[in-house]
């Protein structure tokens, strides 16, 4: 298969569906849902992480890299998952986490006993001054140090301080993850997506304090990162070609994705970046409230479209993923417009060049979770709730910031029908909610219906696999209102014209622009006057 060919769907394995009755979403469940992603058109099935883990984070804290987590299922299982997905002509892509081990990981319990060999595999520092060896900050809050009294040393973990940052500068780390890396291909997976890779070289010691930020400019896309990613290409058995190996990107610029991306470098196939989502951060902060800045996400995904296929790069495409609110309740509007907001912004993404990731739940709509305080799960938002608590904010605007920011809003369970925790598991309790409106969103309430968002999606799946121009075409935009999107793919020539209107208004353009056929509408009508959240394509 050729990249421009891939449609992927990431499942968040522990919300998907259970099998067992614990309560945890497993491999078994994902083998009885097999029918159901192959009907919805996709190509490839992400799973995220599902090894040992002591699950601070959401299993991003791996503890042992050859082991799965019990929870999740068996090798067994495992091998009847690849076998019946290869079957149905689904390929199956890991989650690979080698920024950081768990503290867990016997690397680490060793390195805690005083063994150096181990302690070389981390990042440990002798404590000088009774403070943090740098001022650099986790990205979950704190400081990205801690304290060990009984070794009198601070280690390094730029997330959750369970997560001890891999030094990738010893030799010894490095063959042990090329070893991962091979071990899980060898399995029959047919990808690998890497996560935070672009932060782990971090520049030569002695390190600095960062005067100007948080420390992350130090090592984001770091001094030896494309060295050290050709170099893990050429040493395993990444060197085939036909595997999809996806980057994710952490604050990156786009000059590195080119380099990341553009096949003649042989270093990754795609790459996930997370500007165009940040548009609600105002001044760079997530935990603060602010109305998506529809301009400027506009802006950011016609420049890098533009100057990723300039380049010969390749991006992932996605509007939510297990860390990200659902872009239904973030961008669209979740009440009045939910089934043409869901529409418009799954089109939005699923018709621009570089490979579409659709997230779990999102062809059927689900919303943001809306939970109260007892019902998050997440290490980021429980850290963020103490951290801004302690700033002075009250409790209730906290909880209206983790109503639109916390990662649980992607989080909760897939609504299969409207029973007991959405169908998801057989047994009484599930490990988080599912969002509140599982009662009328959920597939069996859209499965049979024409109109529904679920078959929505499968049509624009199928579009994008029929019409070699949405898959192959080169991408151009067209100037447009504020609040509108238009671009044009373009192969040889064919073009279909796209036109989105992200807004609840009613919106002009130029009449000339729906002349051709129209191959999808999700209203059924069309004028120039764009209905709210009116998304079109039209074959010219
Ligand atoms: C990115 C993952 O997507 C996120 O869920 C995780 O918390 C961090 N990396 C740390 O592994």
């Amino acid at each position: 298969m050729k990249k421009e060919d891939y449609i992927a769907y990431e499942i968040l394995v522990k919300s998907f569906k259970d099998s067992n009755g614990d309560g945890w979403g497993d491999l078994r469940g994902i083998i009885s849902k097999l029918d159901y992603i192959k009907d919805l058109g996709v190509n490839y099935i992400w799973l995220t992480p599902i090894y040992e883990t002591p699950n601070f984070d959401n299993g991003y804290d791996i503890k042992d890299y050859f082991t799965l987590n019990n929870q999740v299922g068996n090798f067994s299982d495992f091998e009847e998952l690849i076998e019946k997905s290869r079957n149905l002509d689904l390929n199956i892509m890991m989650d690979i986490v080698v920024n950081h081990t768990s503290t867990h990981h016997e690397w680490f319990l060793k390195a805690l006993k005083g063994d150096k060999y181990y302690q070389d595999f981390y990042y440990f520092e002798e404590n000088k001054n009774n403070k943090p060896p740098t001022n650099w900050k986790s990205k979950f809050g704190g400081s990205a140090w801690e304290f060990l009294p009984e070794l009198n040393m601070w280690y390094l973990h730029l997330y959750d301080a369970t997560q001890a940052d891999l030094n990738w500068e010893n030799e010894n780390v490095v063959k042990e993850i090329y070893k991962i890396i091979d071990f899980w291909l060898n399995k029959g997976v047919s990808g690998l997506r890497f996560d935070v890779i672009n932060v782990i070289s971090k520049p030569p010691l002695p390190w600095k304090d960062d005067l100007e930020g948080d420390g992350r400019r130090f090592y984001t896309d770091g001094p030896k990162i494309h060295k050290y990613i050709k170099t893990m290409v050429k040493n395993t058995l990444l060197v085939e070609e036909n595997l999809l190996s996806i980057a994710e990107l952490s604050s990156t610029d786009i000059t590195n994705v080119v380099e990341y991306t553009n096949p003649n470098n042989k270093e990754f196939v795609m790459a996930f970046n997370f500007h165009h989502l940040k548009v609600d951060y105002k001044n760079g902060d997530k935990w603060t409230l602010m109305t998506p800045d529809l301009n400027k996400f506009k802006n950011l995904i016609q420049v890098w479209q533009e100057k990723i296929q300039e380049g010969n790069g390749w991006l992932a495409n996605f509007l939510s993923n297990h860390d990200q609110p659902r872009h239904v309740s973030r961008f669209g509007n979740d009440e009045k417009f939910h089934s043409e907001s869901a529409k418009a912004f799954g089109m939005l993404y699923i018709f621009l060049r570089g490979t579409p990731f659709i997230y779990f739940g999102e062809e059927i709509g689900i919303t943001n979770a809306y939970f109260d305080i007892e019902d998050y799960r997440d290490v980021e938002s429980l850290n963020y709730f103490e951290i801004m608590l302690e700033k002075g904010i009250s409790k209730e605007k906290v909880l209206e910031i983790l109503k639109q920011k916390s990662r649980d809003n992607g989080r909760t369970l897939m609504a299969w029908d409207d029973s007991n925790n959405a169908g998801f598991t057989v047994g009484e309790k599930s490990w988080i909610k599912p969002s509140p409106g599982y009662k009328t969103i959920n597939v069996a309430n859209q499965i049979e219906d024409k109109n529904s968002i679920l078959s929505f999606y499968k049509e624009i799946i199928s579009l994008r696999k029929t019409k070699d121009v949405l898959s192959l075409g080169s991408i151009k935009f067209i100037e447009s209102p504020d609040g509108i999107m238009i671009y044009k793919r373009i192969l040889d020539d064919n073009q279909i014209i796209v036109i989105i209107n992200m807004t609840d208004k009613i919106i002009s353009i130029d009449e000339s622009l729906i002349i051709g056929n129209i191959i999808i509408n999700n209203y059924s009508d069309l004028s120039n006057n764009l209905k709210p959240f009116q998304a079109v394509a039209v074959e010219v």
